[in-house]
């Protein structure tokens, strides 16, 4: 009798193999290749407690977000409105902004076909930049090690549209660097004017927000293909933005929800409005005046959602604490926050984001 042994062969991967295999892995990751599946895989699903359940649009007439008109003439009406928005809800819609209806449009229309690309493509684009300010991910920047995934592709990168920066955006869709160029520079100043609107009302002097504190922009394209089972997962998990401010472009797809008085209020897409987020930067350096808003995204069956973030973002270096002019030396308004470089104050969010209280305890005053 003949007894056959077989040895294990073991196969060393070149260096360059075991690149592919992961670009491989993490395309096949990419939630846009996924989009065909009939259910949903079982990393998406949710723990019981944070699964959204059967969804409902119907809009609450009494609970909408406010939405504003940055065309005024009378800047203290302005200024008001967007201050008790902000204070109520964290979050505001703004319409005559300044922004063009076409660039609008021309961003919304290059980012969807960034995300329809072959996701090899996609990768290509975005594996150039090897300080990897540029990048692609699916889920979350943790899907290595997280537990569970989300619903969710990202590109992201600077929003800074220098050469510096630019060249290690995506090349294609050809027009893809000259619309989210202009697109960033027009943002950036719609966010300076809505940070000075911001510092006057919570009279800071008009500048206080125009130096370290808002030199970093990001812009995140996020896209959420089809979900095959909407009430099981997530787009993005309930959490808070490290910015100081994001301004958000919705396409006509519902799926972002602000979490008020123990509900999820819907943000109605409008067409050719801006979504305004109060960050936690925001809520340390108002000392609480203004809040972080707790927001998530949802999922739908029938339809993709690609929405463009726009993060203002502290440089790394930039020291973030509460503004001595909003806190009493006398003790009855105590700084409630600890100064931390920005650089920390972000790694620590992103290691702890979906734990509010871990993230609390680090930036707490009563840590010093
Ligand atoms: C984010 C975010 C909302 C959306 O990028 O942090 O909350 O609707 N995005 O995509
Ligand atoms: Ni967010």
């Amino acid at each position: 009798m003949f007894y056959l042994y077989l040895r294990p062969l073991k196969f060393e991967l070149h260096p360059i193999q075991l690149k592919q295999k992961a670009i491989i892995e993490i395309m096949e990751g990419l939630v846009s290749s996924l989009f065909d599946v009939q259910s949903l895989p079982e990393t998406y699903v949710l723990p019981p407690e944070i699964r959204p359940g059967e969804l409902s649009f119907c809009p609450d007439e009494s609970n909408n977000i406010p939405v504003l008109d940055l065309g005024g003439n009378d800047r203290n009406e302005i200024i008001q409105q967007i201050m008790k928005a902000s204070q109520e809800f964290g979050f505001f819609q703004v319409i005559n902004h300044g922004v063009s209806k076409e660039l609008m449009d021309e961003t919304r229309n290059v980012v969807k076909e960034f995300h329809a690309m072959p996701a090899k493509d996609k990768f290509l684009e975005c594996s150039k930049d090897p300080n990897r300010n540029c990048k692609l991910y699916t889920s979350s920047e943790k899907y290595a090690t997280e537990e569970v995934h989300y619903w969710r592709d990202c590109l992201m990168h600077s929003a800074l549209s220098t050469e510096e920066y630019m060249q290690f955006w995506p090349a294609n869709p050809t027009r893809y660097r000259e619309v989210v160029g202009t697109y960033s520079n027009e943002v950036k100043q719609l966010g300076s004017r809505i940070l000075k609107l911001i510092s006057q009302g919570l009279q800071l002097s008009s500048g206080y927000f125009s130096g370290g504190l808002s030199t970093s922009p990001t812009i995140l394209i996020n896209h959420y293909p089809r979900c095959p089972e909407p009430s099981l997962t997530l787009g993005l998990p309930r959490h808070r933005d490290p910015s100081v401010i994001t301004i958000i472009l919705q396409d006509h797809v519902q799926g972002l929800q602000v979490f008020k008085d123990g509900e999820w209020i819907t943000v109605e897409p409008l067409p050719h409005a801006f979504v305004v987020n109060i960050g936690y930067v925001l809520q340390i350096v108002s000392n609480d005046k203004l809040n972080g808003a707790e927001h998530r995204v949802v999922t739908n069956s029938s339809d993709a959602r690609t929405t463009v973030s726009f993060f203002i973002y502290p440089s790394s270096e930039s020291i973030i604490e509460p503004a001595k002019a909003l806190v009493s030396a006398c003790g009855d308004d105590p700084p409630r926050y600890r100064a931390l470089k920005f650089k920390d104050f972000h790694v620590n969010f992103l290691s702890k984001s979906a734990d509010a209280e871990a993230v609390h305890d680090f930036v707490s005053a009563k840590n010093i």
